[in-house]
Order: C-alpha cells, then sequence, then structure tokens
C-alpha cells in the first residue's frame, strides 16, 4: 500500500503526508544540485566552447559521433528496463498505481522510439535521427564503428548506462537516470548551438535544417523528462527513503563516467584543434 494519511515517527509524533513530501523533495534537492554542481559541467562547457570556434574535421566529427555513439546506443533500453522494474517493484505494494509510475520513466521512451504521435504514425526514432545526421555529416557505419574513432571512456559510458539501469539496487538505476535526463537537457543545446554556427560548413541549408532534428528535438523534450525523473524519485523517496544514498551513487557515477568522457573529447579535439 502506498503511504497515506498522517504517520507515526519513532518518537511517536505524527507527520503529514505533506511533511513527507517536503523531506522528499528536500532530498531530491541535494541529488540535483549535486549534478549541477559537478565538474562534468564544467567538462561539457569547454566542449561546447570547442565546437563553437570551429567547424570540426572529418575525422574530428568521426571521433565525436563514435564516442557518444558508444554512450547513446544504450540509453533507450536502459529507460524501458528501469520502467519495466519499478513497475514490477511497485505492483507488490500497491498494485493499482506500479504503471502509473513506471509511466514517468517510460515517457521518456515515447520520445527515444518516436512515438508521440503514434495515433497518426510512427515518427523517426532518436536512433534513426542520429543515422540522418551522421550520413548526412558524411560518416559511414563503419566510421562509427571504428575502434580508432571511439575513445575508451565513451564505450565506458555505454557499459555503465547499461549496468546501472538494471542495478540490483533501484535507487542507483533512479539516481543515474536523473543525471543522464539533467545532463541531456543542457549537452544537447550545446549541441545544436555548434553545428548551427557552422551550418554552410557542415552542408546545411540553414540553421532550421531538418537534418539537427536528432540534437534539436532533444532540446525540446529534455526538460519535461528531467520533470518526470524528478516526480517519479520523490515518489520512491516517499516509498522508501533509504533509496536516498543509493540514487545520489548513481548519479554520482553517470557524473564521472560523463566527465572522464568529455575530458577526453577536449583532449582529443583540443589537441586537434591546435595542430
Ligand atoms: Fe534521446
Ligand atoms: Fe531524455
Amino acid at each position: 500500500m502506498g503511504i497515506q494519511g498522517p504517520m507515526k515517527t519513532r518518537s511517536g509524533e505524527r507527520v503529514t503526508q505533506s511533511e513527507i513530501h517536503k523531506v522528499c523533495e528536500a532530498g531530491y534537492n541535494e541529488v540535483a544540485s549535486a549534478i549541477l554542481r559537478h565538474a562534468a559541467l564544467k567538462e561539457l562547457e569547454q566542449f561546447g566552447e570547442i565546437i563553437s570556434v570551429r567547424p570540426l574535421s572529418h575525422e574530428d566529427k568521426a571521433v565525436f559521433f563514435g564516442t557518444i555513439w558508444a554512450f547513446f546506443k544504450d540509453v533507450p533500453a536502459g529507460i524501458v528496463a528501469l520502467a519495466a522494474r519499478v513497475t514490477d517493484e511497485w505492483i507488490r505494494e500497491d498494485m493499482w498505481n506500479g504503471t502509473a509510475k513506471a509511466a514517468h520513466i517510460l515517457y521518456a521512451s515515447v520520445d527515444e522510439y518516436g512515438l508521440h504521435q503514434h495515433s497518426q504514425h510512427m515518427l523517426p526514432t532518436h536512433h534513426q535521427m542520429f543515422k540522418q545526421l551522421t550520413t548526412h555529416l558524411g560518416l559511414s557505419d563503419a566510421d562509427l564503428f571504428n575502434t580508432h574513432n571511439i575513445l575508451p571512456e565513451g564505450t565506458a559510458m555505454g557499459n555503465n548506462t547499461h549496468r546501472m539501469y538494471r542495478s540490483e539496487f533501484l535507487g542507483e538505476a533512479l539516481g543515474f537516470h536523473l543525471a543522464s535526463e539533467m545532463t541531456s537537457s543542457r549537452e544537447f543545446q550545446y549541441f545544436l548551438k555548434g553545428f548551427q554556427k557552422y551550418a554552410s560548413e557542415y552542408g546545411l541549408a540553414d540553421e532550421d535544417d531538418p537534418v539537427l532534428a536528432f540534437f534539436a528535438i532533444h532540446c525540446e523534450v529534455e526538460p519535461m523528462h528531467v520533470a518526470t525523473g524528478r516526480e517519479v524519485m520523490i515518489s520512491y523517496l516517499e516509498k522508501n527513503p533509504n533509496i536516498a544514498p543509493q540514487a545520489m551513487r548513481g548519479a554520482m557515477a553517470f557524473m564521472d563516467g560523463f566527465e572522464q568522457m568529455f575530458a577526453a573529447l577536449n583532449r582529443h579535439l583540443g589537441s586537434s584543434q591546435s595542430i
């Protein structure tokens, strides 16, 4: 059963639902602010600067897209796996609302899988948009899958994503997911701006060229994904406050890996810039 009405603490005082909600909101805020304070965001900002000072060469594009693909390829299935786990766990305690809770996670998959206008037709998935963009930029599968172009930090991020979304500790998976959504809402703005700035060098008709959909769509949907990630984490904390340290651990695992991936990209692109 979910938490209903006033509860008693160990000392016997009554605590209302809204007081519990406030404490859980504070727990969420702690994780969210640790994400925003993390040095990874500095690396991301630096990456944004690198792609804004010059267009990327073919080789740099191959390294950038090859590396982020090694990470991004694991995101959609990770989200679906997490939604299934939330459903399974919640349904045991609150049968009628398990799917409703998991819906907050699954919502992000609707975008990943191109389902948000399903009543009319299926849209391209995020992965298909990635492929359209990289094909336009002259990158073949051989470029993207060439191990010379994939920095090991990108592969590590993909492996972490696969593992953490399926972590035996649900709190870790939720923290990891939240950090993923919070960083997405920033990183795609840098990507989009950098590529829009050199539209003609990248063979784009203009800043709004539809082939940039992979970047543009994330700028649109990510704030909503952060909101749903927040929602489900607060609900989980209300149900089980003990997950707070797990959530922090999962969020920091994401941020550490993200920092390493962008630091490696910055080193690589920064050094090829000065040649
Ligand atoms: Fe996506
Ligand atoms: Fe997202």
